[in-house]
């Protein structure tokens, strides 16, 4: 029987697969150990090879044994990984010793970890997130060229281990070789239209790390209030944020959630989009946006930053520079999206300049007069950068510029973007914020960013993609149910092999991937339909 809401919604529902079982008087409920894997990995490894040899998992004594390079970001990841695996009580019993005879234990007790670099720290677009895990009766090898391999590795192993209905923990003895198949596998948190408090922030990036997502793009400001709290302009969200003192991001906000991030072989990507979307910065900073005027007379209304103005420049130059510092990574998103000719083509000052300039009544030209300014500002400070797709709607910019397509018919764009010779990224598909009734997962699933009319060249430009969730109708409150698990279809889209593309196969590993979410701690929503999951929460 549908429920009273599939009644009201027939004609939705009747195209979705909720159809039940038949069965008969006396049968035990079919929905109990069916739809679900237990202990298959989500996203699916370059190659996963598991056998029918269940392992018992050695929970009170485990271990996790260093072979190769040995610092606190893997201490702190087995930690990590301890408590995520078997709960809080393999606290008191954790070891980390080099030397554990193993010999004669055909059970799992010990993961020894071989990470042949990368305690140096660095992170970068280019890291190697390759591992392998070899699990065998008495043996569980984790190698990796790089930390950043091994703690994707450990991820896959916490996944792999399962409990049977008695609470013993087990694990199939299994082979996996992995490495991600996109670079630049991104999430965008939108914290302008909705101040997002720093917990929930470091629990979507643990959500991440859980599915293998790599760049954290902080849509940090926007035209409704500016949370970035600046050293050198304070102004800026002392009069930009929602409340100059609770809802900013200080320094040492940032610096937490860089380094949690970290942690986790995740990059902070920061955006500041301009010259549009800025009204928030214009509470601050007197003189930067551009004054809107009609017949004549300014009207009291602001439109995007004002390029024509002798301190706009000065004043990005100083403020990117501060950017540059407090954001480690290596690039700085720069924005450039749905940019407004209104207020411009209004104001005296821009007029003249335009005349001055050559520009004609091209308005176009203003804007790309603007945007190669603020890429050489960056790229003057050593940094990179990436766009939203209009920069290079409008014309050629610097060649390294990455541009992140995500508006419509975006086959085209891509095909069209990467013709110019641009590395390119993909959200249009992927815009999580939008909802509906039913389970949409598998249209994110489906959506292939290098599926579009183009040589082998133009494909290899393709970088990978970012999933966003627009903040106008969420908080701290949807935040995790919204994106969560539905951004995970975007995960292994963007780490797993073109050739993953079986809907029904995912649909069993997703439905225990999501309870996997929620027995972390979650409130990720349910996405299949009806039926439970098998862990207290
Ligand atoms: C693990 O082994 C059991 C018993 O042979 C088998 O039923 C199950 O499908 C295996 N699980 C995986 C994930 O391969
Ligand atoms: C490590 O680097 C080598 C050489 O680039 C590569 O062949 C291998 O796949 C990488 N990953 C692992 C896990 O060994
Ligand atoms: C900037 O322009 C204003 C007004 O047009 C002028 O008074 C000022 O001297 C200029 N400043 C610089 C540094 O050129």
């Amino acid at each position: 029987m549908l429920s009273m809401r599939c009644v009201l919604l027939a004609f939705i529902c009747s195209t979705s697969s909720y159809a039940l079982p038949r069965t008969q008087s006396g049968d035990v409920n079919p929905y109990r150990n069916s739809g679900k894997t237990k202990g298959q990995p989500w996203p699916m490894p370059l190659s996963y090879k598991p056998t029918p040899t269940v392992i018992p998992v050695n929970d009170i004594d485990f271990q996790f044994v260093n072979l190769g390079v040995h610092c606190e970001l893997l201490t702190d990841a087995y930690k990590r990984y301890a408590d995520i695996i078997f709960g809080s009580r393999s606290r008191r019993s954790l070891k980390f010793k080099p030397d554990r005879d193993v010999a004669g234990d055909s059970t799992v007790s010990v993961l020894q970890v071989n990470a042949i670099s990368g305690c140096h720290g660095g992170l970068s677009i280019d890291s190697d997130e390759s591992y392998t895990l070899s699990i065998s009766p008495g043996k569980a090898l984790l190698t990796s060229n790089e930390t950043w391999g091994a703690i994707k590795g450990l991820e896959t192993f916490s996944q792999l281990i399962y409990q049977t209905s008695s609470g013993q923990y087990v694990v199939n003895a299994t082979e996996v070789n992995d490495r991600p198949r996109f670079k630049h596998r991104g999430l965008l948190l939108d914290t302008s239209r909705h101040y997002l408090r720093k917990e929930y922030i470091l629990q979507n990036l643990d959500a991440m790390a859980q599915n293998k997502f790599n760049v954290f793009h902080w849509h940090i400001v926007d035209d409704q209030s500016f949370p970035y709290f600046s050293q050198k302009f304070p102004d800026l969200s002392g009069k930009g944020a929602y409340n100059p003192e609770t809802h900013v991001y200080t320094p040492a906000d940032i610096t937490d959630i860089v380094n949690y991030a970290w942690r986790r072989g995740i990059r902070v990507m920061v955006e500041f989009d301009t010259p549009g979307h800025t009204l928030s910065w214009g509470y601050g900073q007197a003189g930067l946006l551009t004054k809107c005027y009609k017949g004549g007379k300014f009207t009291g209304e602001y439109g995007p930053i004002d390029p024509t103005l002798n301190t706009t420049f000065p004043f990005l130059s100083q403020f990117f520079a501060e950017v540059a510092q407090v954001f480690p990574d290596h690039y700085i998103f720069l924005g450039g999206d749905e940019v407004g000719y209104d207020c411009w083509q209004s104001n005296p000052g821009i007029t003249a300049f335009m005349k001055k300039m050559g520009f004609g009544d091209d308005y176009t030209k203003l804007e790309q007069y603007y945007m190669q300014k603020v890429l050489d500002i960056v790229s003057g400070l050593k940094k990179g950068y990436m766009v939203w797709q209009e920069v290079v709607d409008l014309a050629k910019v610097a060649e390294d510029t990455i541009v992140n397509v995500w508006r419509d018919k975006w086959q085209d764009e891509m095909a069209r973007v990467t013709g110019m010779g641009y590395k390119t990224l993909l959200s249009n598909c992927w815009y999580l914020n939008y909802i509906s009734y039913g389970p949409d997962w598998s249209t994110y699933y489906k959506c292939d960013p290098q599926d579009f009319p183009g040589t082998a060249q133009q494909k290899s430009l393709v970088l990978g993609g970012t999933t966003t969730m627009w903040g106008e109708y969420v908080d701290d409150t949807n935040l995790i149910s919204r994106f969560w698990p539905r951004a995970a279809a975007v995960g292994e889209r963007l780490w797993s092999d073109a050739s993953v593309t079986d809907v029904g196969e995912a649909q069993l590993r997703i439905a225990e991937h999501r309870c996997r979410m929620v027995k972390r701690g979650f409130n990720a929503e349910e996405l299949i339909g009806p039926g439970y999951c098998d862990v207290e929460y």
